[in-house]
Order: structure tokens, then C-alpha cells, then sequence
């Protein structure tokens, strides 16, 4: 079988990297990927097991964040010092300090206070894409409701959005020309960010508001707090992470009801399902597609046995897929319940600090998708992001009427 886990253009396309990642859980389900000398990678364990993937995601005392930071090649020491800043680039007991900072403005009780705002967005958007000529679900859609919603969340004035949808776009689009002229400007886009954020920091010390900024900069209960330099990086995660990834669920959930137009009559015929819906496309749709952990120690992972210092990357795209959790799991049924995925992470410290927000946006979009364009058509072929990281949609034309 024809393998290349790192190659960018080895995914998604003619069923890659599902029929591959098939292959290995069924044969070699902790599989050693070789490094390439000339390419400067190391090489790594690919974790392809649903069972495997949520073993090697809660034991952080044996998986680190923080060793060795880069997806699959070496990062050079002078930027790991800048990268474990962010919070997904760290283990507890610093993680667990800064985790319990932010939780406070991440509760489910805060998210379903913006069920309604979201819901204004999302009739909004389908207004504005309506008086369209042309509309395109991904750049009229899904890439700026989760825009709208962060630049809510952290209270940005609306004018500031489209700025800000250009940083996050140079940012996770850094080495894809339709992004990013060159990867020179995604790094100068998330210094802009972090700039950006620093301002709207000392803005709320003046005039504090009752925002998640605000929550987030104050002292909680015990007197902590996050640092200014903490809450900047922090800021730039949320844009990286709350922004592409749900817009690529939205797209990617949007492709798979086109492909499986029953599911697209299901929903329209009861919106409702949009609940389980929301899981379904995280699901079936991966938008990250895997992460990176480092042994600390010789351990065994599915029986097989690792080093220290060894790279261990797991494969939620597999997970997702693994025949021992899900029934019928090449199916695409918005009514899957229950729905054990591990699209936001395999559960642990990392856990997906966004994911109540994320699946709220999803299901609020979908139910108004149903409710309002029953007739909402594919109008040409979607075209895919190159990555290996992220499973995304760049252009999905559509019909609405
Ligand atoms: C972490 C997926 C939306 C914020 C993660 C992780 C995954 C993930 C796989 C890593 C988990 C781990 O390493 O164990 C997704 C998907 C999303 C989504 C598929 C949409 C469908 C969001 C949103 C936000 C967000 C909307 C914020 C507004 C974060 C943060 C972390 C994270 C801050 C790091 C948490 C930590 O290190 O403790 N997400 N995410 N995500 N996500 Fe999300």
C-alpha cells in the first residue's frame, strides 16, 4: 500500500487518506512513518486507532505538548520559546494554570448566551448571500460566521473584522498562495494580531466591559490572572483555532449533505437533526486532520513499544473512522447517536477549549440553512486546501434557489 502521511498532496483525493489509514488500523495500526534526512524530518509513530488516539491524548505525563513542537520536521530552538507560550504547546501543571483562566469565559452557560446572536448571524449572511450574483458557500458562509463570532466574543469592533479575517487567513494559510503571497506574511499577520490584541487588552483595563476580555484579563477568584503576554498569545490561538477549523467543518458538513442528498431531505424535512447534525460533520469531516505528542518515556502504545523522545502523531481523521466504535462508519448519517468522535481532540488536558462554541455555530448554521434554503444546490466542483494538517475547503460554488 502506497503511504505518505507528510506529503501534501497525498490527501484528500481518490479516497486518501481514509482507504490508507483503513489499511493501517486493520494492519499496522501504530506504524512507524521513516524520517527523511533530506527533508529534515525525524520521523514518527502514526496513531490510528480510536482506542489508541484517546490513550496517547490523556496521558499527557507521558505524551508531551511540549517537547519537540512541530507537526512532523524539527523546530528550531529560538521558536519553541515563542511557541510554548501558546497553551497547546504545553503541559500541566503550566497548562493546567492557564486552561482554568480561560475556561471561565468558555462555559456552556456563556456559549448558549450567544445562541441568539449567532442566529442573527447566520440569517444575516444568508440575506446578504441572497442579493449576490454568484455565491460561494465557503467565502459567503462558512469563513465569516466564526470570524463574526470571535470578533463578538472578544468584543472587536465590526469595522476591525475584515482585517482580521485577512491575518487569520495569512496565518493558517501561510505557505498556500491563495492566502499568503509567502510565509514571511503569515508570521508578520500574527504579529499583527498580537499587537492587536494587546490594545484591545488595555482597552478593557480602562473601561472594563462584560466581556469575555474582560473576564479573561481580571483576576479570578484566587487573585490569578493571565499575564499580558499570555493573553496576546492567547488571542492569537483563538483566531488560528475558532476560525478555519469551524469554517471547515461548515464547508466540509455543507459538501458532505451535497454528496448524500437524503441527509440534506432529512434535515430540511426536520431541522431539528441539526443537533446530532453538528457531530456528525466534526466527525466525518476531521477538520483537524492530526496532532503531535512527544514520549517522555519508553512506553507502549496498542502493544507496541516506544521510545523517549519519540514522535507520536494521532490520526483523528482515522479515529474517526474506526470500525471498533462506529457502525457503518464510511456512512454519513446526521442522526448518529451516540457519536463517540473525537474530532475535538481525544479528551485530556487539550480537549477542545472551543467545542461547545464550535458545535453551537454549526447546528444554529444548519437549522437556519434548512429552515430557509431547502433548494440550496452545488453549483461546481469544491476545491481543497493543500495540507496534511487541516481538511479544508477553499471554494464551494452553490446555488440557493
Ligand atoms: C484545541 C479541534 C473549534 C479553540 C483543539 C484540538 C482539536 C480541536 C483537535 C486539540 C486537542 C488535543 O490536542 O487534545 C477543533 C475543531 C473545531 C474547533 C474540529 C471546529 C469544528 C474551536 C473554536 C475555538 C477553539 C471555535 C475557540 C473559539 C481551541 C483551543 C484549543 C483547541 C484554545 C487548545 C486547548 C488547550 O491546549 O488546552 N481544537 N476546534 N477550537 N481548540 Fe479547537
Amino acid at each position: 500500500m502506497d503511504i505518505d502521511l507528510v506529503d501534501q498532496d497525498f490527501y484528500w483525493r481518490n479516497g486518501a487518506p481514509y482507504d490508507q489509514l483503513g489499511w493501517l488500523r486493520a494492519n499496522t495500526p501504530v506504524y512507524l512513518h521513516d524520517g527523511d534526512a533530506e527533508r529534515g524530518w525525524p520521523g514518527f509513530w502514526a496513531i490510528t486507532k480510536h482506542a489508541d488516539v484517546v490513550h496517547v491524548s490523556r496521558r499527557s505525563d507521558l505524551f508531551s505538548s511540549s517537547r519537540k513542537l512541530a507537526l512532523f520536521n524539527e523546530v528550531p530552538e529560538e521558536q519553541r520559546e515563542l511557541q510554548r507560550l501558546m497553551m497547546l504547546n504545553q503541559d500541566p501543571p503550566e497548562h493546567t494554570r492557564r486552561r482554568s483562566l480561560v475556561n471561565r469565559g468558555f462555559t456552556p452557560r456563556m456559549m448558549g448566551a450567544l445562541e441568539q446572536r449567532i442566529r442573527d448571524l447566520c440569517n444575516q449572511l444568508v440575506d446578504e448571500a441572497k442579493g449576490l450574483p454568484s455565491v460561494d458557500f465557503v467565502r459567503d458562509i462558512a469563513a465569516p460566521l466564526p470570524l463574526y463570532v470571535i470578533c463578538e466574543l472578544l468584543g472587536a469592533p465590526v469595522e476591525d473584522r475584515d482585517k482580521i479575517f485577512k491575518w487569520s487567513n495569512e496565518m493558517i494559510g501561510a505557505e498556500d498562495p491563495d492566502y499568503a503571497a509567502d510565509p514571511a506574511e503569515g508570521t508578520n499577520a500574527a504579529m499583527e494580531v498580537y499587537a492587536y490584541a494587546n490594545a484591545l487588552a488595555a482597552e478593557r483595563r480602562q473601561r472594563p466591559r462584560e466581556d469575555i476580555v474582560t473576564k479573561l484579563i481580571m483576576p479570578d477568584a484566587a487573585g490569578e490572572t493571565l499575564t499580558e503576554e499570555e493573553f496576546d498569545m492567547f488571542v492569537l490561538l483563538l483566531v488560528v483555532a475558532g476560525n478555519e477549523t469551524t469554517r471547515n467543518a461548515a464547508s466540509g458538513g455543507m459538501l458532505a449533505l451535497f454528496e448524500n442528498p437524503e441527509q440534506w431531505q432529512r434535515l430540511v424535512d426536520e431541522p431539528a437533526l441539526a443537533r446530532t447534525a453538528a457531530d456528525e460533520i466534526v466527525r466525518w469531516v476531521s477538520p483537524v486532520n492530526l496532532f503531535r505528542r512527544t514520549a517522555t518515556t519508553d512506553t507502549v502504545i496498542g502493544g507496541q513499544e516506544i521510545k523517549e523522545d519519540d514522535k507520536v502523531v494521532v490520526f483523528y481523521s482515522s479515529a474517526n473512522r474506526d470500525e471498533d466504535v462506529f457502525a457503518n462508519p464510511e456512512s454519513f448519517d446526521i442522526g448518529r447517536d451516540p457519536n463517540p468522535h473525537i474530532g475535538f481532540g481525544g479528551g485530556g488536558a487539550h480537549f477542545c477549549l472551543g467545542n461547545h462554541l464550535a458545535k453551537l455555530e454549526l447546528r444554529v448554521l444548519f437549522e437556519v440553512l434548512a429552515e430557509r434554503l431547502p433548494n440550496l444546490a452545488q453549483a461546481g466542483p469544491a476545491r481543497r486546501l493543500r495540507s496534511n494538517f487541516i481538511n479544508g475547503i477553499k471554494d464551494l460554488p452553490v446555488t440557493l434557489t
